[in-house]
């Protein structure tokens, strides 16, 4: 069969990992088409965990995940190193994905190279350049170099074209996290014995992920300080909470929770295992983006414990709550959410604004007709 199209996939992290892996798929489906992977290992065992679920091998990785990084050491290292990699490769197109270090990197490398760049997740935006931080100022730097804007939504679609992109550039696709989330939603899998035997009797679950950049220090302690006292008043309530593999983040998680008798902390979970915990729950509280899609797709309501979201569509349409990290705020509208059944059936009913789980085919379909 006779290569035309070489489609070169640069991220770095679990979330982008996540929402690669569909269209990785997609493209090896395709008569004609290449996936050359490259990731720069942002991350480094948090990224492995979904590699080696979707059973991709990158061929090319650039191992770039050191202790306590800071994003302009990995942006420096990774724009260089991607620069060099995409003129050895010679891509037809360079796909990034969402707001990372490592997306800001490969666009910009593309960029540089005088290859096209295919942005899926874009459009996304806070209004506020410091939260989240730094994916706000990344997403936005990204959309001024990108060729081909795969948004999620028509609400991201309509805010690239407020911004100037041309109509033609911008493509609505749905998120490719939904691909995702319900392709795992379906695969069997064992959890580990603490986790399969909760929540238990009568009792409820909440799983909480926490990890935002610009919460680090009072704000994430705030949080945590926070579910500790929504679990005080919970008897029911146990929380399990996976604990991001970053020092800043760990310290902080496991000083205020890791004592409570009913808050269960864990290393990061398999995807598969992740999502079939989701499934068990009640409620999420997080600070993530992925988890505000996927809890819509799996109709479990989310607290988001962050002061801004880029994803209004799912507040809009009912699926979330903006909460912030305010110790009583956060254990009160947990409390709230769990004591009140018609105002959970509400937020657990919403659609989910997010797509459909076809974005993958979609973005390429698109990338297809692109380039002829
Ligand atoms: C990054 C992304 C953020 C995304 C998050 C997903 C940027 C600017 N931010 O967060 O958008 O939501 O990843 O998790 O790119 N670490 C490990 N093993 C791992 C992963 C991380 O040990 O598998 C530790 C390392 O000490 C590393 C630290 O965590 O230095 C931080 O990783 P980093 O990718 O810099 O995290 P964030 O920038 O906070
Ligand atoms: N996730 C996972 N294992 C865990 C916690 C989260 O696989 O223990 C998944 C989750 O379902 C979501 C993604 O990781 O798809 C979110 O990643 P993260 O919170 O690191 O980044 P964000 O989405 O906030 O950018």
């Amino acid at each position: 069969m006779t290569v035309t199209t070489t489609v070169l996939f640069v991220f770095g992290t679990r979330p982008e990992a996540i929402k690669m892996a569909p269209a990785i798929n997609c493209v090896r489906q395709r008569a004609g088409m290449r996936a050359v992977v490259a990731v720069t290992a942002q991350h480094r065992e948090m990224l492995d965990q979904v590699l080696e679920l979707f059973e991709i091998v990158p061929e090319y990785d650039l191992d770039l995940m050191r202790e306590r990084q800071l994003p302009e050491e990995v942006l420096a290292r990774a724009l260089v190193e991607l620069s060099t990699l995409i003129r050895e490769v010679d891509p037809d197109i360079v796909l990034v994905q969402g707001d990372t270090t490592t997306t800001l990197a490969g666009a910009l490398a593309a960029f540089y190279t005088h290859v096209p760049v295919g942005h899926l997740e874009a459009g996304l935006r806070t209004d506020d350049l410091c939260s989240p931080f730094p994916e706000e100022g990344n997403r936005r730097l990204v959309s001024q170099v990108a060729t081909l804007s795969f948004a999620p939504t028509e609400h991201a679609a309509a805010r690239l074209r407020a911004e100037g992109a041309s109509p033609a550039s911008v493509i609505m696709t749905g998120n490719t996290v939904i691909d995702a989330v319900m392709d795992v939603a379906e695969r069997s899998v064992e959890l580990p014995a603490l986790l399969a035997t909760l929540p238990g009797e009568g009792r409820r679950l909440a799983v909480v992920t926490l990890h935002r950049r610009e919460s680090w220090g009072a704000p994430l302690e705030e949080a945590c300080l926070g579910i500790r006292d929504a679990l005080d008043a919970t008897p029911d309530l146990v929380v399990v909470l996976p604990v991001h593999r970053n020092p800043v983040v760990a310290e902080t998680v496991n000083r205020v929770l890791g004592d409570h008798e009913s808050a269960v902390l864990t290393e990061p979970l398999g995807y598969v295992e992740f999502v079939k915990l989701l499934k068990k729950c009640t409620i999420v509280l997080s600070d993530s983006g992925g988890l505000q899609e996927e809890a819509a797709a799996l109709g479990k309501p989310l607290l988001l414990l962050r002061e801004t979201t880029e994803r209004p569509e799912g507040a809009e349409a009912g699926t979330l709550k903006l909460v912030g990290t305010d110790r009583a705020t956060v254990a009160r509208e947990t409390i709230a959410l769990l004591g009140d059944a018609d105002a959970y059936r509400a937020m657990a009913e919403a659609p989910n604004p997010f797509g459909d789980g076809h974005a993958a085919e979609k973005i390429i379909d698109a990338i297809e007709e692109y380039l002829g």
